[in-house]
């Protein structure tokens, strides 16, 4: 009764209650994409990220732009005499909306850098755009070749905070056979993802190279989910290994069916891993190589951990400390520089030399690659466990 005679009056009040909501919203987002105009007179940097905020690996995206911002706050929102402003943008996990949205950035909003994005597989086809149009880029985690150089030549204008695939392939293979001393593996990637087509490839090469056998090298479509025939084949086989490099959500799917067809072997995977929405249960005593861990006991990583746990409340994984410290040499080429021009500093961070960052010193190599060890994680109790670390 009382809601049917107040009928109009609630719908009134609804009605008012979204608008304002919806107001309040636009207004905060706003607030995070577009930095306040400067007073008048104060230099300002504009700086892109970009990061997959949404889709099937949208824990990848979450994680770097709170690294990124974290970074940014830090710095007191400055840089030298520049006031930074920033841009936020979200690639899905897709390519094409990854070069749409990189070429919103720099043609629209102008940002002089942009810091992104996750995967390679968007990263990569951003790093055209960038380098074309005299932007700079820094992945935070992109870790295939293609990203600073394509067919032998080098895009000066990109560059990357993690090692890259050649390596961890190789520290994968190599910590199969020397530490767990298994001899013979089956490799399942994806064909249609620069990442993991280039990671299985590493992986056997070293693997064989080693004295290993690959007794399967098979590959899936980026939208496959039901992997029976594939694992009934290495299932035969009985391989010690089973390498999975590709990302938390695929490899928990077929690492469930692994187990359902009796596959017994040790998973061991890459940096794909990293995820707190990985099946822990399903992948229980697999080892996968990444770019850090929390309990490195190094203070810098125990100080990062605790500044990120006091501003997110959870432990930051290997993709929030890359963003943190991609940002870092960013915002420290820029001040070196001193100077908002591309060109500049594009040399300032291929000048960089021992910068220290919470993931490791880094010193860029000729193509835009910083030397840097690995951490080998094993998944074990639900959680992720530190196990070595492998220096290049
Ligand atoms: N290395 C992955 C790629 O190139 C991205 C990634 C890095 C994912 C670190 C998780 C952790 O696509």
């Amino acid at each position: 009764m009382y809601l049917k005679r107040n009928g109009k009056l609630i719908f009134l009040i609804v009605v008012l209650a979204v608008a304002l909501l919806a107001a309040g919203c636009g207004g905060k987002q706003q607030a995070q994409q577009e930095a306040k105009p400067a007073p008048s007179g104060e230099k300002v940097i504009k700086i892109g990220f970009i990061g997959p905020l949404t889709g099937d690996v949208k824990t990848f995206g979450e994680s770097t732009k709170n690294g990124f911002l974290l970074a940014i706050e830090q710095a007191g929102g400055k840089v030298g005499d520049y006031k930074i402003e920033y841009e936020i943008a979200d690639d899905r996990n897709d390519a094409t909306e990854a070069v749409n949205v990189a070429t919103k950035l720099i043609t629209q909003d102008k940002v002089k850098a942009i810091v992104g994005s996750v995967t390679s597989k968007c990263s990569i086809p951003i790093s055209k755009v960038a380098n074309d149009n005299k932007v700079v880029q820094i992945s935070p985690t992109s870790t295939n070749p293609k990203l600073t150089v394509d067919e032998g030549k080098r895009k000066e204008y990109v560059f990357r905070a993690c090692f890259i695939d050649p390596f961890q392939g190789t520290v994968a293979a190599k910590f199969a056979l020397d530490n767990l001393k298994l001899k013979t593996a089956a490799v399942l990637y994806d064909q249609g993802n620069d990442y993991t087509i280039g990671l299985a490839n590493y992986f056997k090469e070293a693997f064989e190279k080693g004295g290993g056998k690959v007794l399967a090298f098979e590959s899936y479509a980026q939208n496959d989910t039901d992997f029976s025939a594939v694992l009934t084949k290495i299932a035969k086989l009985n391989p010690d290994i089973l390498y999975l490099p590709d990302y938390y959500q695929k490899v928990s799917l077929i690492g469930k069916q692994a187990r359902e067809k009796g596959i017994k072997a040790v998973f061991l995977g890459g940096d794909g891993w990293d995820s707190k929405d990985l099946d822990f249960a399903t992948m229980e005593g697999g080892y996968f190589t990444n770019h850090y861990s929390a309990d490195d006991p190094r203070p810098e990583v125990k100080t990062w951990v605790e500044q990120y746990k006091a501003k997110y409340n959870e432990t930051p994984d290997a993709l929030a400390t890359l963003a943190y410290d991609a940002t870092k040499l960013l915002l420290n080429a820029i001040k070196t520089a001193n100077s908002d021009d591309p060109a500049k500093i594009k040399d300032a961070l291929q000048a960089t030399s021992s910068f220290p960052t919470v993931s490791g010193k880094i010193t860029y190599d000729k193509d835009g690659n910083p030397i840097k060890s690995a951490a080998i994680l094993q998944i074990k109790g639900g959680k992720q466990v530190y196990v070595d670390t492998v220096s290049p």
